[in-house]
């Protein structure tokens, strides 16, 4: 057995032991949403802390939890708070929650993330589908391949699954709420960018910069889950604006959006449910 799969099993081990929940859709809040969890109907909770050999989020705001519940009807688990690679873990432990969601039975993810805009079009508060990314962290797939998840060359030519795609911007279009539609660039961070910086993943093809998610698709294709992701624009990115970013002004501007953002996660939530209880 591989190392990875071994570890996962002590980590599933100890959910199983306590909860006796079987989700379908996993759901990861970014920067805005860290309490979409606490409004949701809560079945059981599974603090990280408490799950043996798991790693723990050291970026304040970022809860660090399981929440079980239910979404509508939708059978969820939610991290509250993920784990980024820019605290300093191996990107194994940065996408073990991600595999180990997939353990428990999820078999759509769903992330959520705040990033930076990058496309000239969009505006901090807008939410973007992400159709596709650009990965410029190291591959979570790096060392021993995990055979009991996926192959050792998996295949990322529909890493944001067209269907769900599909399926969140018919959401969004019945909400009324506005869903750009781009590629999402993440950098390793925690710096943000500086301005050439930026004027290079423009070239590159990125509609939108942040320091998560990638990784995060990359495992979970990987391991044959179907992926899905928005990214609430919290802020131009840098060089765009002569203002120089900070953090407050990124949280400000997710938590402002939030409201908005909940709404269209709650109801693609409950239609990509439907999808994932029809496999
Ligand atoms: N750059 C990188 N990550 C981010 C940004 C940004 O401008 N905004 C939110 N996350």
């Amino acid at each position: 057995m591989s190392k990875i799969y071994e570890r996962l099993e002590k980590c599933y081990k100890c959910f199983k032991d306590k909860i006796d929940f079987v989700p379908d859709v996993a759901l990861v809040l970014g920067s805005g949403l860290g309490d979409y969890a606490d409004g949701i109907k809560i079945e059981a909770t599974l603090d990280y802390g408490d799950i043996e050999d798991f790693p723990k989020s050291t970026v304040a705001g970022h809860k660090g939890r399981f929440v079980f519940g239910y979404v509508g009807d939708v059978k969820v688990v939610i991290m509250q708070g993920r784990v980024h690679y820019y605290e300093g873990y191996k990107m194994e432990d940065v996408v073990l929650p991600i595999r180990l969601m997939k353990m428990m039975g999820a078999k759509v993810l769903f992330l959520t993330n705040a990033a930076g805009g990058v496309n000239y079009d969009y505006h901090a508060g807008d939410f973007m589908l992400i159709s596709d990314q650009i990965c410029m962290a190291p591959s979570p797939l790096i060392g021993e391949n995990a055979e009991e998840l996926g192959v050792r060359f998996p295949d990322m030519s529909n890493i944001y699954d067209r269907d769900l795609r599909e399926i969140v911007r018919n959401a969004a279009k019945d909400l009324g709420i506005k869903l750009q539609e781009g590629v999402y660039i993440q950098l390793t961070g925690p710096n943000y960018e500086s301005p050439a910086e930026i004027r290079m993943v423009r070239t590159l093809g990125a509609d939108a910069v942040g320091m998560s998610t990638a990784c995060e698709a990359i495992a979970a294709n990987h391991a044959g889950m179907r992926v899905v992701g928005i990214s609430c624009i919290s802020n131009m990115a840098c060089g765009i604006t002569d203002k120089p970013l900070t953090h407050a002004e990124v949280q400000e501007t997710a938590d402002r959006a939030a409201p908005l953002f909940k709404k269209l996660v709650t109801e693609s939530v409950i239609r990509l449910g439907k999808e994932a209880a029809a496999e």
